[in-house]
């Protein structure tokens, strides 16, 4: 299995762009099931769970052809089945994200339970609750979701509580084809659902109000083929910020959208960084040895993303001054709390807040990913600590970073992937 070797304390100087954004990429590939004309998706960052996306859309018969370039056309005009299967759903918990397109455009659905995950219980209650409000039957049977509709589906009023972004996702994609209006009330106000939004509307869709809290879509008898082009992945951008940050160093990203990452932004300049922006691109400069802490709280766009969390863990650990760190959106995200301990960071747990002491340094040490985002916190420590850190199990970093270490290295960290 893969591992990451990083010999750390080198400052990140440099230039990379910003790759496209994983959380936009797999509900606007599941939107091609909508239309029975290709979809044309541009700016698809290499990744596993793009992967997935595209092997569980395969699957159900899609014609998927892939470029040189990462763009690929869906045509989802010869689906043979409707079935998301176990075996892929259970990699990855956005394979739910099939279900209000299959029922809008075919009235049924057969979606395997995503099951358990290692940041939470992570429910989907609140999609298949959604559905039945639009008129689906739904029944659970044998790890399976099994959704059906007469005719079609019928716009509603659907409120949100927690507010869920991939759900959030799935009602706009299945009110698109509904008879009447849906309102969504409560909505995600993420930017994936924005980029999402206008690709549907791109495909002739008819939807206001994404990125408020209240969405209004009128559904249309079917949706055109389009080419759409990804946005830029914010998280991604955020964590090698939040690099440089740590290592006082100086780097530009370029292809990125920082009007996304004001919360992430104004923390980094509190830790003492300098950031400038300009339409599309994003540089920080850190001349302070050691950044300031900072202390946060997580929840729903725009406020702090929790796919950020982690690494301002890593970030905090290192950082003159104590903080905390407040999770609001998962219960059960501090995997790599214990990791970052390994390598000598001062964290306490209490409940859903992690408490940390600044250090001066971290030490290099064997570590294990555990999920995505706590995996980018380690590779962080990493590039901070004396000595050489050696990261296990970095598929999870793969399923969401594009070949995070020649990124790395281009900004002249000391890094390799080993087996
Ligand atoms: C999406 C992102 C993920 C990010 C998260 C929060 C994608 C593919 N993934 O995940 O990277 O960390 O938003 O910004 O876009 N909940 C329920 N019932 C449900 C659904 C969710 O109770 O049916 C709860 C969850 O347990 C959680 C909260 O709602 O506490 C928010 O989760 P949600 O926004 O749904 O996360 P995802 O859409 O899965």
């Amino acid at each position: 299995m893969d591992k990451l070797l990083i010999k750390g304390r080198v400052p990140l100087i440099g230039e990379i762009y910003a790759s496209g954004a994983k959380n936009s990429a797999l509900p606007i590939l599941a939107s091609s099931l909508l239309s029975n004309s290709p979809l044309t998706v541009g700016n698809l960052p290499h990744l596993n769970d793009v992967t997935t996306m595209l092997e569980l859309l395969g699957s159900m018969g899609v014609e998927v052809m892939l470029s040189d370039d990462m763009e690929v056309q869906v045509d989802a005009s010869s689906i043979k089945n409707l079935d998301a299967r176990y075996e892929l759903v259970k990699t990855m918990r956005a394979s739910i994200l099939v279900l209000g397109p299959l029922l809008a455009r075919f009235q049924g659905a057969t979606v395997a339970l995503p099951g358990g995950c290692a940041i939470g219980s992570r429910p989907v209650n609140l999609h298949i609750e959604a559905m039945r409000a639009m008129g689906a039957e739904i029944t659970i049977e044998d790890g399976y979701i099994k959704a059906s509709v007469d005719g079609r589906l019928k716009g509603n009023k659907i409120s949100f509580d927690p507010v869920s972004v991939t759900a959030t996702e799935n009602v706009i994609m299945a009110a698109c084809l509904a008879e009447g209006i849906t309102t969504i009330q409560n909505a995600a106000k993420e930017p994936e659902v924005i980029d999402l939004a206008n690709c549907l509307i791109s495909m002739g869709a008819r939807i206001e109000g994404a990125g408020s809290d209240i969405i209004k879509i009128e559904g249309v008898e079917s949706l055109a083929g389009s080419a759409f082009s990804v946005m830029p992945d914010r998280v991604e951008v955020g964590t090698y910020l939040t690099a440089a940050a740590m290592t006082g160093g100086k780097v530009k990203i370029k292809s990125a959208k920082p009007e996304y990452l004001t919360s992430v932004i104004t923390k980094l300049e509190s830790t003492g960084a300098l950031i400038q922006t300009g339409e599309d691109w994003v540089e920080i400069t850190m001349e302070k040895d050691r950044p300031n802490s900072t202390s946060l709280t997580t929840g729903p766009y725009p406020s702090f993303p929790t796919d950020m969390q982690a690494q301002f863990v890593a970030l905090n650990s290192i950082a003159e001054g104590n903080s905390t760190v407040t999770e609001t959106v998962f219960e059960n995200r501090f995997m790599h709390v214990q990791e970052i301990a390994r390598m000598g960071g001062n964290i306490t747990l209490k409940g859903n807040t992690a408490v940390i002491e600044g250090i001066n340094t971290l030490k290099g040490a064997p570590v294990m990913a555990t999920d995505l985002r706590a995996s980018a916190s380690l590779v962080l420590a990493g590039l901070v600590a004396k000595g050489s850190t050696t990261i296990d199990r970095i598929y999870h970093i793969d399923r969401g970073y594009e070949r995070i270490e020649e990124k790395l290295k281009m900004l002249g960290a000391d890094i390799e992937r080993i087996s």
